[in-house]
């Protein structure tokens, strides 16, 4: 799927609880930063930085916004049908070519301890068949692992920047190994989408090694004995990834394909692999449906309601039997305990109806309906904040009578587009954002410029009096009516 065909549709979201209301400082901070478009924020929690990937830039900045380092990935002499390292010689379609940012994720390090390794951020980018390093994380500047002769099995991003790509870092116990002892095993799950161009053979999921890796083992390299999905034919698996995320023992993710088998529409699945299954036999998918004709996921969040953790899906409907998603969007709430009971029960069938193939992945699962939990939200209020390229971030509560309601939306200064990531700071009174602010070059088709801005999540200090404040209907106000103001 082009990424270009989420054009005018929510992109994604984040959630929170209702922190108790505190006056939030209304002045809002921004940063502008080369690179557009700027595609991933997070968020160091240890240390409150956040780091900012984009096309050819990466930044390490401070919570503050300011820019502590600044690395250049691209351009650089590069062909998606070439396998590197790239010699012009050898690759006459080669050209210096935009890296963008692919992934951009933390690998915790072991227990902090003299000599360890404190943990890393991964940086893959589209360039070079998808290959990934690890920087330092307290600076960026810092490589600690990148090679210069990647071998096939190191390309795990995907080499267009229109096909997404999304992974997730775990840690399990490893079993004792030629020449290693048991221990601590940090994987890396990668979900990505088909690329026609350079090596063709890319499962749609795989596994990599991040750590411990002794020669002959690379990280990122998907080995032998790591799992990876088994699918007939890669070009029909074309996925369109939009999460992966952990939840207790289980590894989940989120995309959407065209339903070979029986509508042949496009269609929203969540699979789920249990952490510690190399062999991915407990591989299972189930359909999502969002009522309404909401059929593509366009952003995700697992978040909690209320002590239930919950998959927040932000949907959209799709353009006739494309997966050009229109304006028409959703947002539609899937607790982890019902969709893992539907998996079970896919799984149930499978095994007992013997539908399983072990070559067709598609027979693994049984298409059935996981029901929107849209209508089961316990007494919480639920705020989500929700990131468009075309309005400004929305606040939406979601009511525990069963309704959401649209109550405000916050305006970042001189923003259009909401791009990537949101996220909150520690004290949940700030939202970090990716912004563009729309200053086009006649020889740049994309912004030459965006900016990542620290926005209040209330502007209900700004309100005069209780009135006023009220009758802006945030729900963070609740406090200016105690206190009186
Ligand atoms: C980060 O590392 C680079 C390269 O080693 C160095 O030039 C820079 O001063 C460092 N920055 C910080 C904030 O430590």
């Amino acid at each position: 799927m082009l990424a270009s065909s989420i054009s005018s549709s929510v992109l994604l979201f984040l959630l929170l609880l209702l922190p108790p209301a505190h006056p939030a400082d209304a002045s809002m901070q921004w940063v502008k930063l080369e690179g557009s478009p700027l595609s991933h924020l997070l968020l160091d929690p240890s240390v409150g930085q956040l780091f900012v990937g984009g096309v050819d830039h990466l930044y390490q900045l401070t919570s503050d916004l300011e820019v502590m380092s600044h690395v250049k990935t691209g351009p650089l002499l590069d062909s998606p049908d070439c396998l590197p390292p790239i010699v012009a010689q050898d690759c006459p379609s080669a050209t210096p070519t935009h890296n963008h940012n692919k992934l951009l994720l933390l690998e915790a390090g072991a227990e902090p301890r003299p000599g360890a390794e404190s943990g890393s951020l991964i940086v893959c980018g589209s360039l070079f068949q998808g290959i990934c390093e690890k920087r330092s994380r307290s600076n960026i500047s810092q490589l600690i692992y990148r090679t210069s002769n990647p071998v096939d099995t190191q390309y795990v991003a995907a080499n267009d920047p229109r096909i997404s790509t999304v992974a997730v870092v775990i840690t399990t116990q490893s079993k004792q190994e030629a020449g290693m002892p048991g221990g601590e095993l940090r994987l890396l799950l990668v979900g990505r989408g088909y690329t026609s161009r350079g090596p063709g053979d890319i499962p749609p999921i795989t596994t990599r090694r991040l750590h411990p890796v002794a020669p002959p083992r690379r990280a990122f390299s998907q080995e032998e004995e790591l799992g990876k999905l088994v699918v007939g034919s890669y070009s029909e698996y074309n996925n369109h990834f939009v999460k992966a995320v952990a939840h207790g023992n289980h590894v989940y993710f989120l995309f959407s394909r065209r339903d070979m088998r029986h509508t042949k529409e496009y269609r929203t699945y969540a699979s789920r692999l249990c952490a510690s299954d190399r062999s991915f036999y407990s591989y299972v998918e189930v359909p999502l449906l969002c009522r309404g004709g909401y059929n593509l996921a366009q952003g995700a969040w697992l978040g909690d309601l209320s002590g239930t953790p919950a998959l927040f899906v932000v949907m959209a409907a799709g353009q006739a039997s494309t997966p050009i998603a229109t304006s028409r969007s959703a947002l539609c709430v899937y607790t982890m305990k019902d969709l893992d009971a539907t998996m079970r029960r896919a799984q149930e069938v499978c095994y007992t109806e013997g539908g399983l193939d072990s070559s067709g992945q598609e027979e693994a699962y049984i298409e059935y309906a996981v029901s929107s939990k849209c209508l089961k939200l316990p007494k919480v209020k639920v705020l989500v904040l929700i990131g468009t390229n075309v309005s400004p971030v929305l606040q939406v509560l979601v009511r525990p009578d069963r309704s959401g309601h649209l109550y405000g939306s916050l305006l970042v200064d001189g923003g259009g587009a909401i791009g990537a990531d949101l996220l909150l700071d520690e004290s949940q009174r700030h939202v970090y954002v990716l912004t563009d602010d729309r200053v086009r070059d006649a020889r740049h088709p994309l912004p030459v410029c965006v900016q990542v801005s620290k926005v209040p999540v209330s502007s209900c200090e700004r309100q005069t009096d209780c009135l006023s404040c009220l009758s802006i209907r945030d729900p963070y106000c609740g406090w200016c009516v105690l206190e009186g103001r």
